[in-house]
């Protein structure tokens, strides 16, 4: 079994049996955003406990790779800081376009396993979906929901 595989594995792993799947109830933010291009879906319910993650619940439907992708981020953010989780969307954005890789990635952890996808180009914004709702959840922006569509 080559790492391909394993990867692979672990991303299917996650498709099927989701982590953190479901919404928050009375949450600090609620982001929703969907794919124009495929239409799948992903919201996005956050907690906070002063500046840390205390709780990440996501819902939503669509491809494997963007609910795999939901499923590693929120394992992957719970419990950590703003600014860490900040810190690990904009390193999971640099590995998707190639900016990083090798040992500088290591904090991705299982987010890792999605790699590959910066060699897909049309599925880039299906691994970006969750991410780009976590970005909008930590915003400063008072809002308690935000409704949008990814640009095209
Ligand atoms: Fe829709 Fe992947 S095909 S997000």
């Amino acid at each position: 079994m080559n790492l391909d595989d394993v990867y692979q594995d672990l991303i299917l792993d996650h498709y099927k049996s989701p982590r953190c799947k479901g919404v928050l109830l009375n949450p600090d933010r609620k982001v929703d955003l969907n794919n124009p291009l495929c239409g799948d879906q992903i919201s996005l319910t956050l907690k906070f406990s002063g500046d840390t993650i205390a709780e990440i619940a996501f819902d939503g439907h669509g491809c494997s790779i963007s609910q795999a992708a939901a499923s590693i981020m929120s394992e992957l953010l719970r419990g950590k800081s703003r600014e860490e989780a900040r810190r690990l969307s904009a390193l999971f954005r640099k590995m998707i376009k190639s900016e990083v890789d090798g040992d500088a990635l290591n904090d991705l952890g299982d987010a890792l396993a999605l790699e590959g996808v910066k060699r897909h180009s049309a599925r880039i914004k299906c691994a970006l979906l969750a991410w780009d709702c976590i970005d909008r959840g930590l915003s400063e922006t008072p809002h308690a929901s935000l409704r949008e569509e990814m640009p095209k």
